[in-house]
Protein backbone atom coordinates (compact mmCIF):
# COMPACT_ATOMS: atom_id res chain seq x y z
CA UNK A 1 0.00 0.00 0.00
CA UNK A 2 1.54 3.49 -0.85
CA UNK A 3 -0.03 6.02 1.29
CA UNK A 4 1.57 9.04 -0.02
CA UNK A 5 -0.68 8.13 -3.54
CA UNK A 6 -3.46 7.40 -1.85
CA UNK A 7 -3.66 10.54 0.52
CA UNK A 8 -2.88 12.45 -2.64
CA UNK A 9 -5.29 10.40 -4.76
CA UNK A 10 -8.05 11.49 -1.82
CA UNK A 11 -6.54 14.92 -1.76
CA UNK A 12 -6.86 15.76 -5.58
CA UNK A 13 -10.47 14.63 -5.39
CA UNK A 14 -11.88 16.97 -3.29
CA UNK A 15 -9.65 19.97 -4.59
CA UNK A 16 -11.10 23.17 -3.86
CA UNK A 17 -13.85 24.16 -6.38
CA UNK A 18 -13.97 20.28 -7.75
CA UNK A 19 -16.21 17.31 -6.76
CA UNK A 20 -16.96 14.04 -8.55
CA UNK A 21 -19.68 13.28 -11.43
CA UNK A 22 -21.01 9.16 -10.70
CA UNK A 23 -21.68 8.07 -14.04
CA UNK A 24 -21.51 4.62 -12.60
CA UNK A 25 -25.69 3.28 -12.88
CA UNK A 26 -25.53 0.05 -13.66
CA UNK A 27 -27.12 -1.68 -16.54
CA UNK A 28 -30.52 -1.78 -14.78
CA UNK A 29 -30.29 1.99 -13.66
CA UNK A 30 -29.15 3.23 -16.93
CA UNK A 31 -32.26 1.89 -18.48
CA UNK A 32 -34.69 3.60 -16.16
CA UNK A 33 -32.68 7.13 -16.96
CA UNK A 34 -33.66 6.52 -20.60
CA UNK A 35 -37.22 5.07 -20.22
CA UNK A 36 -37.37 8.33 -19.03
CA UNK A 37 -36.37 10.01 -21.94
CA UNK A 38 -37.74 7.25 -24.53
CA UNK A 39 -34.36 6.42 -25.33
CA UNK A 40 -33.36 2.62 -25.85
CA UNK A 41 -30.76 1.07 -23.53
CA UNK A 42 -28.39 0.03 -26.33
CA UNK A 43 -24.27 -0.92 -25.90
CA UNK A 44 -24.13 2.10 -28.06
CA UNK A 45 -26.72 4.57 -26.65
CA UNK A 46 -24.95 4.23 -23.74
CA UNK A 47 -21.56 4.71 -24.89
CA UNK A 48 -22.65 8.11 -27.10
CA UNK A 49 -24.33 9.25 -23.94
CA UNK A 50 -20.94 8.76 -21.46
CA UNK A 51 -18.77 10.41 -24.23
CA UNK A 52 -21.15 13.47 -24.40
CA UNK A 53 -20.98 13.78 -20.37
CA UNK A 54 -16.64 13.06 -20.58
CA UNK A 55 -15.88 15.23 -23.51
CA UNK A 56 -17.79 18.11 -22.36
CA UNK A 57 -15.41 21.22 -22.72
CA UNK A 58 -14.11 22.73 -19.24
CA UNK A 59 -16.02 20.54 -16.97
CA UNK A 60 -12.39 19.10 -16.04
CA UNK A 61 -12.02 22.96 -13.75
CA UNK A 62 -15.59 21.64 -11.57
CA UNK A 63 -15.35 17.87 -11.82
CA UNK A 64 -12.39 16.06 -10.16
CA UNK A 65 -12.82 12.55 -11.20
CA UNK A 66 -15.88 10.29 -12.72
CA UNK A 67 -17.19 7.35 -10.96
CA UNK A 68 -17.27 4.60 -14.00
CA UNK A 69 -19.44 1.24 -14.40
CA UNK A 70 -17.23 -2.17 -15.90
CA UNK A 71 -19.44 -1.59 -18.51
CA UNK A 72 -17.93 1.83 -19.78
CA UNK A 73 -14.24 1.59 -18.25
CA UNK A 74 -13.94 -0.98 -21.05
CA UNK A 75 -15.69 1.65 -23.70
CA UNK A 76 -14.27 4.24 -25.84
CA UNK A 77 -14.75 7.46 -27.30
CA UNK A 78 -15.82 7.16 -30.85
CA UNK A 79 -12.51 7.95 -32.36
CA UNK A 80 -11.25 5.09 -30.45
CA UNK A 81 -9.66 6.60 -26.97
CA UNK A 82 -10.97 4.54 -23.92
CA UNK A 83 -12.43 6.31 -21.96
CA UNK A 84 -10.49 6.24 -18.81
CA UNK A 85 -7.39 7.77 -20.63
CA UNK A 86 -10.08 10.50 -22.36
CA UNK A 87 -10.29 11.47 -18.39
CA UNK A 88 -7.09 11.32 -17.35
CA UNK A 89 -5.96 13.12 -20.24
CA UNK A 90 -8.70 16.23 -18.92
CA UNK A 91 -6.64 15.87 -15.72
CA UNK A 92 -9.83 14.16 -14.17
CA UNK A 93 -9.49 10.68 -12.48
CA UNK A 94 -11.27 7.65 -13.56
CA UNK A 95 -12.59 5.48 -10.74
CA UNK A 96 -14.96 2.73 -10.60
CA UNK A 97 -18.51 1.04 -8.86
CA UNK A 98 -17.15 -2.79 -7.37
CA UNK A 99 -19.65 -3.48 -5.41
CA UNK A 100 -22.32 -5.97 -7.35
CA UNK A 101 -25.45 -4.56 -5.78
CA UNK A 102 -28.28 -4.60 -2.02
CA UNK A 103 -29.35 -7.79 -1.53
CA UNK A 104 -32.28 -8.75 0.68
CA UNK A 105 -30.49 -10.12 3.73
CA UNK A 106 -31.10 -13.76 4.55
CA UNK A 107 -33.50 -14.68 7.24
CA UNK A 108 -33.63 -10.89 7.72
CA UNK A 109 -37.03 -8.25 7.62
CA UNK A 110 -38.24 -7.50 4.78
CA UNK A 111 -36.56 -4.56 2.71
CA UNK A 112 -32.90 -5.20 4.82
CA UNK A 113 -30.21 -5.26 2.39
CA UNK A 114 -26.54 -6.62 2.35
CA UNK A 115 -24.53 -4.96 -0.54
CA UNK A 116 -22.64 -8.03 -1.91
CA UNK A 117 -19.32 -8.35 -4.68
CA UNK A 118 -16.43 -8.92 -2.10
CA UNK A 119 -15.93 -12.42 -3.52
CA UNK A 120 -12.65 -11.95 -6.44
CA UNK A 121 -12.44 -8.39 -5.73
CA UNK A 122 -8.77 -8.49 -5.13
CA UNK A 123 -8.46 -9.92 -9.06
CA UNK A 124 -10.77 -6.93 -9.61
CA UNK A 125 -9.10 -4.52 -8.13
CA UNK A 126 -6.07 -5.56 -10.12
CA UNK A 127 -7.47 -5.62 -13.27
CA UNK A 128 -9.09 -2.21 -12.40
CA UNK A 129 -5.96 -0.39 -11.53
CA UNK A 130 -4.34 -1.86 -14.69
CA UNK A 131 -7.36 0.04 -16.89
CA UNK A 132 -6.70 2.99 -15.19
CA UNK A 133 -8.91 3.43 -12.13
CA UNK A 134 -7.44 5.20 -9.06
CA UNK A 135 -10.48 4.78 -6.85
CA UNK A 136 -13.72 3.23 -5.89
CA UNK A 137 -16.81 2.88 -4.45
CA UNK A 138 -18.85 0.95 -2.58
CA UNK A 139 -23.17 1.49 -1.98
CA UNK A 140 -24.49 -0.27 1.23
CA UNK A 141 -28.22 1.35 1.30
CA UNK A 142 -30.28 1.33 4.68
CA UNK A 143 -34.51 2.20 4.34
CA UNK A 144 -36.46 4.06 7.38
CA UNK A 145 -39.23 2.22 8.41
CA UNK A 146 -40.75 2.21 12.08
CA UNK A 147 -38.72 -1.26 12.84
CA UNK A 148 -35.59 -0.16 10.15
CA UNK A 149 -33.01 -0.90 9.74
CA UNK A 150 -31.76 -2.67 12.83
CA UNK A 151 -27.94 -2.99 14.33
CA UNK A 152 -27.62 -6.06 12.02
CA UNK A 153 -28.02 -4.20 9.27
CA UNK A 154 -25.34 -1.54 10.18
CA UNK A 155 -22.92 -4.32 10.94
CA UNK A 156 -22.68 -6.17 7.94
CA UNK A 157 -22.93 -3.67 6.00
CA UNK A 158 -20.28 -1.33 7.92
CA UNK A 159 -18.09 -4.97 7.53
CA UNK A 160 -18.43 -5.43 3.82
CA UNK A 161 -17.42 -1.77 3.71
CA UNK A 162 -14.58 -2.33 5.48
CA UNK A 163 -12.90 -5.21 3.88
CA UNK A 164 -13.87 -3.81 0.46
CA UNK A 165 -11.76 -0.86 1.52
CA UNK A 166 -8.99 -2.42 2.58
CA UNK A 167 -8.57 -4.27 -0.39
CA UNK A 168 -8.31 -1.12 -2.23
CA UNK A 169 -5.91 0.21 -0.50
CA UNK A 170 -3.97 -3.28 -0.74
CA UNK A 171 -4.27 -1.88 -4.56
CA UNK A 172 -3.64 1.53 -3.92
CA UNK A 173 -7.46 2.65 -4.88
CA UNK A 174 -8.82 5.14 -2.76
CA UNK A 175 -11.98 3.74 -1.37
CA UNK A 176 -14.97 5.86 -1.23
CA UNK A 177 -17.38 4.15 1.38
CA UNK A 178 -20.85 4.64 0.79
CA UNK A 179 -23.38 4.24 3.82
CA UNK A 180 -26.64 5.61 1.89
CA UNK A 181 -29.40 5.96 4.54
CA UNK A 182 -32.65 6.48 1.71
CA UNK A 183 -34.94 9.11 1.99
CA UNK A 184 -37.88 7.36 0.81
CA UNK A 185 -40.87 7.52 3.46
CA UNK A 186 -42.28 9.68 6.31
CA UNK A 187 -39.88 9.84 8.67
CA UNK A 188 -38.83 12.81 10.06
CA UNK A 189 -35.62 14.65 10.18
CA UNK A 190 -34.80 13.71 13.85
CA UNK A 191 -35.21 10.14 12.74
CA UNK A 192 -33.07 10.60 9.55
CA UNK A 193 -30.34 12.64 12.02
CA UNK A 194 -30.37 9.51 14.06
CA UNK A 195 -30.28 6.60 11.43
CA UNK A 196 -27.56 8.61 9.72
CA UNK A 197 -25.34 8.47 12.97
CA UNK A 198 -25.83 5.47 13.84
CA UNK A 199 -24.51 4.33 10.42
CA UNK A 200 -21.30 6.23 10.51
CA UNK A 201 -20.82 5.04 13.66
CA UNK A 202 -20.90 1.21 12.85
CA UNK A 203 -18.65 2.10 9.74
CA UNK A 204 -15.76 3.88 11.25
CA UNK A 205 -15.36 1.29 14.18
CA UNK A 206 -15.05 -1.14 11.52
CA UNK A 207 -12.85 0.92 9.35
CA UNK A 208 -10.67 1.35 12.83
CA UNK A 209 -10.63 -2.60 13.56
CA UNK A 210 -9.95 -3.29 9.87
CA UNK A 211 -6.75 -0.78 10.00
CA UNK A 212 -8.52 1.55 6.85
CA UNK A 213 -5.64 4.51 6.23
CA UNK A 214 -8.36 7.12 6.62
CA UNK A 215 -6.34 9.58 4.72
CA UNK A 216 -6.58 7.61 1.77
CA UNK A 217 -10.34 7.05 1.80
CA UNK A 218 -13.46 9.46 0.88
CA UNK A 219 -17.16 8.99 2.82
CA UNK A 220 -20.43 9.35 0.54
CA UNK A 221 -23.05 10.05 2.82
CA UNK A 222 -26.97 11.23 2.17
CA UNK A 223 -27.53 14.45 3.52
CA UNK A 224 -29.47 14.53 6.95
CA UNK A 225 -33.22 15.41 5.14
CA UNK A 226 -36.65 14.64 7.09
CA UNK A 227 -38.21 11.92 4.23
CA UNK A 228 -39.60 12.71 1.06
CA UNK A 229 -43.17 12.12 1.91
CA UNK A 230 -42.50 13.61 5.46
CA UNK A 231 -45.23 16.84 6.41
CA UNK A 232 -42.31 18.92 8.28
CA UNK A 233 -40.43 20.00 5.52
CA UNK A 234 -37.30 21.88 6.47
CA UNK A 235 -35.35 25.03 5.29
CA UNK A 236 -31.97 24.18 3.53
CA UNK A 237 -30.19 26.36 6.48
CA UNK A 238 -31.44 23.66 8.94
CA UNK A 239 -30.55 20.66 6.93
CA UNK A 240 -27.30 21.78 6.35
CA UNK A 241 -26.90 22.88 10.28
CA UNK A 242 -28.15 19.19 11.17
CA UNK A 243 -25.92 17.33 8.41
CA UNK A 244 -22.58 19.04 9.65
CA UNK A 245 -23.28 18.42 13.35
CA UNK A 246 -23.87 15.34 12.35
CA UNK A 247 -21.02 14.45 10.88
CA UNK A 248 -18.34 16.58 13.28
CA UNK A 249 -19.61 13.94 15.98
CA UNK A 250 -19.31 10.63 13.66
CA UNK A 251 -16.65 11.47 10.89
CA UNK A 252 -12.76 11.19 11.92
CA UNK A 253 -11.43 14.63 11.15
CA UNK A 254 -8.53 12.52 9.21
CA UNK A 255 -11.23 11.49 6.76
CA UNK A 256 -9.51 14.03 3.63
CA UNK A 257 -13.64 14.77 2.56
CA UNK A 258 -17.23 13.84 2.46
CA UNK A 259 -18.59 13.60 -0.87
CA UNK A 260 -22.46 13.80 -0.83
CA UNK A 261 -24.66 11.94 -3.16
CA UNK A 262 -28.02 13.54 -4.08
CA UNK A 263 -30.18 10.82 -3.61
CA UNK A 264 -33.10 11.94 -5.45
CA UNK A 265 -33.28 15.74 -4.53
CA UNK A 266 -33.77 18.05 -7.25
CA UNK A 267 -30.85 19.51 -9.05
CA UNK A 268 -31.14 22.51 -7.95
CA UNK A 269 -31.94 21.82 -3.70
CA UNK A 270 -28.93 19.49 -3.88
CA UNK A 271 -26.67 22.43 -4.93
CA UNK A 272 -28.15 24.76 -2.91
CA UNK A 273 -27.99 22.55 0.57
CA UNK A 274 -24.24 21.55 0.10
CA UNK A 275 -23.69 25.81 -0.43
CA UNK A 276 -25.41 26.17 2.97
CA UNK A 277 -23.00 23.94 4.16
CA UNK A 278 -20.32 25.21 3.56
CA UNK A 279 -21.00 28.90 4.33
CA UNK A 280 -21.16 27.43 7.50
CA UNK A 281 -16.97 26.29 7.60
CA UNK A 282 -13.90 25.94 7.64
CA UNK A 283 -14.83 22.04 8.95
CA UNK A 284 -12.12 19.76 9.39
CA UNK A 285 -12.40 17.91 5.94
CA UNK A 286 -13.70 19.14 2.40
CA UNK A 287 -17.69 19.06 1.58
CA UNK A 288 -18.21 18.33 -1.78
CA UNK A 289 -20.13 16.45 -4.30
CA UNK A 290 -20.14 13.12 -5.81
CA UNK A 291 -23.79 13.39 -7.46
CA UNK A 292 -25.43 10.87 -10.02
CA UNK A 293 -29.06 12.24 -10.90
CA UNK A 294 -28.35 15.99 -9.45
CA UNK A 295 -25.65 16.69 -12.22
CA UNK A 296 -27.17 14.32 -14.65
CA UNK A 297 -31.10 15.25 -14.97
CA UNK A 298 -30.90 18.54 -16.94
CA UNK A 299 -27.85 16.87 -19.49
CA UNK A 300 -30.72 13.78 -20.33
CA UNK A 301 -33.82 16.09 -20.67
CA UNK A 302 -31.47 18.15 -23.41
CA UNK A 303 -30.38 14.84 -25.05
CA UNK A 304 -33.23 12.87 -25.47
CA UNK A 305 -30.92 10.15 -27.27
CA UNK A 306 -30.79 12.58 -30.79
CA UNK A 307 -27.31 13.62 -31.71
CA UNK A 308 -27.83 16.98 -32.95
CA UNK A 309 -29.05 17.95 -29.20
CA UNK A 310 -24.93 16.95 -27.74
CA UNK A 311 -24.35 20.59 -27.80
CA UNK A 312 -27.49 21.36 -25.77
CA UNK A 313 -26.92 18.22 -23.53
CA UNK A 314 -23.39 19.43 -22.48
CA UNK A 315 -24.25 22.98 -22.22
CA UNK A 316 -26.61 21.92 -19.13
CA UNK A 317 -24.08 19.57 -17.84
CA UNK A 318 -21.19 22.32 -17.81
CA UNK A 319 -23.72 24.91 -15.88
CA UNK A 320 -24.46 22.02 -13.32
CA UNK A 321 -21.07 21.01 -12.78
CA UNK A 322 -20.60 25.22 -12.18
CA UNK A 323 -23.03 25.59 -10.03
CA UNK A 324 -21.81 23.08 -7.83
CA UNK A 325 -18.17 23.69 -7.96
CA UNK A 326 -19.40 27.33 -6.83
CA UNK A 327 -21.29 25.39 -3.86
CA UNK A 328 -17.66 24.00 -2.61
CA UNK A 329 -16.87 27.17 -1.37
CA UNK A 330 -20.30 29.13 -0.64
CA UNK A 331 -20.32 30.82 -3.43
CA UNK A 332 -23.20 29.92 -5.39
CA UNK A 333 -26.43 31.98 -5.92
CA UNK A 334 -30.01 31.90 -6.91
CA UNK A 335 -28.84 34.27 -9.73
CA UNK A 336 -26.49 31.63 -11.36
CA UNK A 337 -29.44 29.71 -12.28
CA UNK A 338 -30.90 32.65 -14.19
CA UNK A 339 -28.31 33.76 -16.01
CA UNK A 340 -27.85 30.15 -17.48
P1 LIG B 1 -27.32 10.10 -6.87
O1 LIG B 1 -26.54 11.39 -6.73
O2 LIG B 1 -28.20 10.06 -8.08
O3 LIG B 1 -27.95 9.66 -5.60
O4 LIG B 1 -26.24 8.98 -7.24
C1 LIG B 1 -25.06 8.95 -6.55
C2 LIG B 1 -24.59 7.57 -6.43
O5 LIG B 1 -23.54 7.23 -6.93
C3 LIG B 1 -25.40 6.60 -5.68
O6 LIG B 1 -24.63 5.48 -5.41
Amino acid sequence: MDTKQLAETARAMVAPGKGILAADESSGTIKKRFDTIDVESTEENRRAYRELLFTTAGIEDHISGVILFDETIRQSTADGTPFATALSEKGIIPGIKVDTGAKQLALAEKGETVTEGLDGLRERLAEYYELGARFAKWRATYVISDTLPSQLAFDVNAQALARYAALCQEADIVPIVEPEVLMQGDHTIDRSDDVTAAAHQALYDELFKHRIFLEGSLLKPNMVLPGYDCKQQVSDEEIAERTVRNFRWNVPAAVPGIVFLSGGQSDEQATARLNEMNKLGPHPWQLSFSYGRALQAPTLKAWKGDASNVGAAQAAFAHRARCNGAARSGSYTAEMEKAA
